[in-house]
């Protein structure tokens, strides 16, 4: 073989080898969870739901298991491995991400992930920090780099999160809100409530359970909110018809709800999440706050989604509110922003 020709080969090996090899960014979220691959963007977006046997082998993942969920028989549970943000079944949260990789990388047995950047959530612990890193390591992930999600939905957004200007970055997800003012690419301040979507679906249950006497499951309390839910009174208020199970008779019944019952029943999450913004305005540095008042707060997750969410914050803090054009992948996107500049966004990994 000639030297050209042997270059040509060793190129050819090089190149099929970093294409076995894989860099992904995981918005490891406590309800989705979202894959960006390099060079392709978001490549799975599902449900954080795990289907097990009774052995505790997986049936599904995703969104085929989000479908069976509370409709399940004795021989299959389904569980939420995260809780709050943060892992709380170690060992199913290894086994959901080693199902999705699996699912974005077809011919799994010829490659294997070489980096793998994950969102986490502001003030995390030491510990709970670890569980992601071992969890993603399990999973198959050679080197694991972890990201506040705050920072990711930051860069997500399109801000410069380098530049000497305070930006303020609300995300109102599924298991929490958090906030963070960011400058110079790292925090300045932060906050992290565990309240979120998922808050608001248990106060929904309660509220018809003690209202009507109507007992509802957790998907039917997530269609409600998203078909009627609003944190502003409407111009013109909504109505629903919704199925559940009378407490007194045992029998399935219907009734109409209304938007206002929606509005009463989740109020306390929603004012949970004000005041935390409240909180944070008034932890920031003066000079970072004059530029959160010049652009106002950026609002993302979601929770941003919820009619109304974004006229209540401005209303009660007085400042410009923006929502993000894809609340639910700004995360992952600005993950994967970061992932592909990796030498650039380095000084802001954790
Ligand atoms: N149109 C909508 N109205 C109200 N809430 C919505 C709407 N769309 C989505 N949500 C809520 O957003 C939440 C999911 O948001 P997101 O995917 O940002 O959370 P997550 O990243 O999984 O959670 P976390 O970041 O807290 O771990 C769910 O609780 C869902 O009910
Ligand atoms: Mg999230």
């Amino acid at each position: 073989m000639d030297s050209t020709s042997t270059l040509q080969s060793a190129d050819k090996k090089n190149g099929l080898l970093s294409s076995m090899r894989v860099d992904l960014a995981v918005d490891l979220g406590t309800v989705n969870t979202l894959i960006y691959q390099k060079g392709k963007g978001v490549v799975l977006n599902e449900p954080s739901i795990v289907a097990l046997n009774p052995a505790g082998d997986v049936i599904s993942v995703g969104h085929e298991a989000h479908l069976m969920h509370e409709k399940t028989h004795k021989n299959i549970t389904t569980v939420r491995p995260l809780q709050g943000g943060v892992i709380a079944d170690f060992e199913i949260s290894e086994k959901m991400m080693r199902e999705m990789i699996n699912k974005v990388m077809k011919n799994r047995w010829l490659s294997s992930v070489r980096r793998m950047f994950i969102t986490v959530p502001n003030g995390i612990t030491a510990v709970e920090r670890m569980a992601v890193r071992d969890s993603a390591e399990n999973a198959g992930a050679k080197d694991v780099y972890l990201i506040e999600e705050t920072v990711a939905g930051a860069v997500g957004l399109g801000l410069d999160v380098k530049e000497p200007y305070g930006n303020m970055i609300v995300d109102i997800g599924g298991g929490t809100t958090e906030i963070a003012v960011i400058s110079l690419g790292g925090i300045v301040f932060a906050q992290s409530i565990r309240i979120g979507g998922v808050q608001m679906n248990n106060e929904l249950v309660n509220y018809f359970r003690r209202k009507y006497n109507l007992l509802i499951g957790e998907r039917t309390a997530e269609k409600i909110k998203h078909k009627i839910g609003s944190a502003i009174p409407l111009e013109q208020e909504l109505t629903m018809a919704i199925k559940g199970r009378n407490l007194v008779s045992g029998v399935p019944k219907t009734i109409e709800v209304t938007s206002m019952d929606v509005r009463e029943a989740i109020s306390e999450p929603i004012n949970s999440c004000l005041d935390a913004i409240t909180k944070s305005l008034e932890n920031t540095p003066p000079e970072l706050s004059a530029d959160i008042l010049d652009r106002g707060i950026m609002l993302t997750g979601g929770g941003a989604l919820l009619r109304g969410m974004d006229q209540l914050i401005k209303s009660s803090i007085n400042l410009p509110v923006h929502i993000a054009d894809n609340p639910l992948t700004t995360a992952v996107e600005g993950t994967g922003k970061i992932m592909e500049n990796y030498e650039d966004y380095s000084s802001i990994l954790l």
